[in-house]
C-alpha cells in the first residue's frame, strides 16, 4: 500500500525508490517534506541539458520551460512543488512533480515512476472531478511530449527513464453476469473494497482517508465513473487496483504482500464488476432543464420507498459551489441530485435523491469518525418563487430579490438529541428574510438514508390558504426551482453549501401536452415561415 511509511522507509532502506533517492541527491534534501523550495529552475535545465542530448537544444527547452509557466504553474508552482497561487483552494491539491509520485500509471505497483504514455494521457485528456484541465486542444502532441520530460526531471528522473516494471494483464476476462457476481463477492470479501468504497461502491465506507499530504480525501464514488480521474473501462479499473493510487490510501491488490492479493483472473472479475455499477438512472442529460410532475388519480407518496415514484421521471443536475455569498464553500463533496414529482387534485410531492458519502448526524459515533472537523447535519432545500413569471423571468438566483420573493423550503437531517426538521424562508434577497413556520403553511418533509444516498420527501398542498406569502402550484405552466444541499461533515453549513442554477417545474395536465402541443406548432409555423422568408429573399437577391 502506498503511505507516508513505505515512503520513508524506502528512503531509510537507501534507495529502494530510486527516484526519491536521486531527487534528494540533486536537491541535497533529505526528506520529501511539502512546502520546501527548491533551488530553481536554472539548475534543474542544466541538468536536463546534460542528461538529455536529443532536446538539448536550448530554445527547445527554454520553449517547454516558457509553456510549464504559462500553462502549468499556476497551479503545479514554478518549481514543480504543487504550491502554484491557484493551489490552496484546490481539492485535491495539484500534484507536487518534485515528488515524481502520480496516481495514473500502468507501471507496476513497486514503482512510482509511471509510464511516459500514462502522463501524456493525464495532460492531453485532463482529470475529471479534480481542477486538471484537458490541453490536447491547446498543446501540440510535441509540446505535451516535451511537458511530461520536462516534469520527470523536476523529481529528479533522467527525461528518458522508464519504469523497469508494467502491470501485468494476463488473460483479460471479458464482462459476463457470472465474471460480475464473482467480482461483487471479491469486492465485499472480507470487506476488501467494501471497506472504503461502501457496500453498493458509493465511496461511503467508514472511512476516514487523509493523502500522504494529510490532506482529506474521498474514496471514488464508483457509481460515477464522469468522477474517475482515468476511466471506468475494465482494464483501466483492473490497472488502478493492480498499480494502487499512489499517494492515497488505495492500495495495490497485485502485491503479494497485500493480505487482499487478488491474481490477475480475480481482478479481471472484479474490475468488470466495478464497471458494472455505473449509474445509468439519474445521471445528468445537460438538455433536460424540465422536472416534469405527473397528475396521480389517488393519494401521493409521503415516504421514499413508496412504489407510486415509480411512475415520476427524475431530473438529475450538477450542484456547484456556493460562490456568491460569504461564506463561500471551495471543496464541495456532493456533486448532483435528482428530483421527482407527482402532483393530484389536491397536492405535490417531490422526491430528492442525492448521494453523500456520510450521513452527517451531529454526535452520532460513527458520523464523528469519520468527519474532519465539527459535523452539521445534513441538509437540502427546494426554492421556488413566490408567484408564477408568466414569462421567462426568473428572481435572482441567490434568494430571490427585492420584487421577486422565493419560498424555500428546507429539510435537516437532525442530530442524535433532535429529530429531522423541516423549516421554511421567505427571502427577498440575502439581507431580506422572514423565518416562518412550516407545519402551518403545510410543508412536511422526511428523509432516509441508506447505504450512501439521501433520499427526502417533501409535500405540500397545491394551493394554501395563504397565496400572498406561498406559491400556489398551477398546471401547465413553467415554474422556476432551484437546489440546494449541505454535506454537514463537510463543514457545510448555512451560505457553505452546493447548489443548481434555476431549472423548471412543470405540471403536466394529464389530458395530454395540449398546450405544448400547440406551442410547438406555432414555434414550427414561425421558423418555417422565416425559412421561408429567407429563401426567398436570397433568390430575390439573385434575382
Ligand atoms: C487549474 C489547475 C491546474 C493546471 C493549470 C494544471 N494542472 Fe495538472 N493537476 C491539477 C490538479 C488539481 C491535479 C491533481 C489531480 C488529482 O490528484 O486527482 C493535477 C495533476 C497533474 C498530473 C498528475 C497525473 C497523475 O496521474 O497523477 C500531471 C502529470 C499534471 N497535472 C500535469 C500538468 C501539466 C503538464 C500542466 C500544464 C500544461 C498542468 N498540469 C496544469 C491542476 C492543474
Ligand atoms: C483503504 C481504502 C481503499 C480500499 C480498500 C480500496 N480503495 Fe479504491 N480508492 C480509494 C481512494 C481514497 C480512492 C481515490 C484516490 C484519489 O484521490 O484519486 C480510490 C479510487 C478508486 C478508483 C478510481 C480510479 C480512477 O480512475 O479515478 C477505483 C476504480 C477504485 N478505487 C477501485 C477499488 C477496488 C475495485 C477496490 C478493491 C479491490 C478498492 N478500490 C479498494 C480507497 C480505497
Amino acid at each position: 500500500m502506498y503511505s507516508a511509511t513505505k515512503k520513508v522507509s524506502a528512503i531509510e532502506s537507501g534507495g529502494r525508490d530510486r527516484a526519491m533517492f536521486k531527487r534528494d541527491t540533486l536537491l541535497g534534501e533529505a526528506a520529501p517534506v511539502r512546502g520546501h523550495h527548491a533551488p530553481g529552475l536554472v539548475m534543474l535545465i542544466a541538468t536536463l541539458g546534460a542528461s538529455v542530448p536529443s532536446i538539448a537544444q536550448p530554445d527547445a527547452v527554454s520553449r517547454t520551460v516558457e509553456i510549464y509557466a504559462q500553462r502549468c504553474s499556476g497551479c503545479h508552482g514554478q518549481e514543480g512543488d504543487g504550491l502554484g497561487p491557484a493551489a490552496e483552494r484546490l481539492n485535491p491539491p495539484p500534484r507536487d512533480f518534485t515528488l515524481g509520485m502520480y496516481k495514473i500509471k500502468s507501471s507496476g505497483f513497486d514503482e512510482y515512476l509511471p509510464n511516459d504514455e500514462d502522463l501524456l494521457r493525464m495532460i492531453r485528456d485532463g482529470m475529471p472531478g479534480t481542477a486538471m484541465p484537458a490541453w490536447g486542444d491547446v498543446l501540440s502532441d510535441q509540446e505535451m511530449a516535451d511537458l511530461v520530460r520536462h516534469i520527470k526531471t523536476l523529481a529528479g528522473y533522467e527525461a528518458d527513464e522508464k519504469p523497469s516494471q508494467q502491470v501485468e494483464y494476463g488473460t483479460q476476462v471479458l464482462g459476463s453476469a457470472d465474471s460480475i457476481r464473482i467480482g461483487r463477492e471479491l469486492f465485499l470479501e472480507r470487506d476488501r473494497c467494501s471497506e472504503c468504497h461502501g457496500k453498493d461502491g458509493k465511496g461511503d465506507g467508514l472511512k476516514s482517508l487523509k493523502d500522504d499530504n494529510g490532506e482529506r480525501t474521498w474514496p471514488r464514488n464508483l457509481t460515477k465513473p464522469w468522477t474517475f480521474r482515468a476511466s471506468n473501462d475494465p482494464r483501466d479499473i483492473y490497472t488502478r487496483i493492480s498499480a494502487g493510487i499512489a499517494g492515497t490510501q488505495m492500495p495495490s491488490f497485485a502485491d503479494p504482500a497485500s493480505d487482499k492479493v487478488l491474481s490477475s483472473e480475480e481482478r479481471w472479475h472484479v474490475a468488470n464488476y466495478v464497471s458494472s455499477l455505473a449509474k445509468t438512472d439519474n445521471v445528468v442529460r445537460p438538455d433536460n432543464t424540465v422536472v416534469k410532475a405527473a397528475k396521480l388519480v389517488g393519494r401521493l407518496p409521503d415516504s421514499a420507498d413508496d412504489p407510486a415514484w415509480e411512475q415520476a421521471e427524475p431530473s438529475t443536475f450538477f450542484l456547484v459551489p456556493q460562490m456568491l455569498a460569504k461564506k463561500r464553500l471551495f471543496k464541495p463533496t456532493n456533486d448532483t441530485i435528482s428530483v421527482s414529482a407527482l402532483y393530484n387534485e389536491q397536492e405535490i410531492a417531490f422526491l430528492l435523491e442525492w448521494d453523500d458519502r456520510t450521513q452527517s448526524i451531529p454526535g452520532d459515533e460513527n458520523a464523528e469518525k469519520i468527519a474532519d472537523g465539527q459535523i452539521f447535519e445534513d441538509s437540502v432545500a427546494l426554492q421556488l418563487p413566490l408567484d408564477i413569471p408568466s414569462g421567462t423571468e426568473k428572481p435572482y438566483f441567490g434568494m430571490g430579490d427585492p420584487t421577486h420573493a422565493v419560498n424555500i423550503w428546507q429539510w435537516t437531517s437532525g442530530t442524535t438529541d433532535e429529530p429531522e426538521q423541516t423549516s421554511l424562508i421567505n427571502a427577498r434577497g440575502i439581507k431580506d428574510i422572514e423565518r416562518r413556520d412550516a407545519a402551518g403553511a403545510g410543508v412536511q418533509a422526511t428523509g432516509t438514508y441508506q447505504d450512501g444516498t439521501w433520499r427526502v420527501v417533501i409535500n405540500r398542498a397545491l394551493a394554501t390558504a395563504n397565496p400572498r406569502q406561498d406559491i400556489q402550484f398551477l398546471e401547465g405552466r413553467f415554474i422556476p426551482l432551484a437546489l440546494a444541499a449541505w454535506d454537514g461533515s463537510n463543514g457545510e453549513t448555512q451560505s457553505r453549501h452546493t447548489m443548481t442554477s434555476w431549472y423548471w417545474l412543470l405540471l403536466k395536465s394529464p389530458a395530454g401536452s395540449r398546450p405544448l402541443i400547440v406551442a410547438l406548432i406555432v414555434i414550427l409555423a414561425i421558423i418555417g415561415a422565416e425559412f421561408w422568408w429567407m429563401r426567398s429573399a436570397s433568390r430575390r437577391r439573385r434575382q
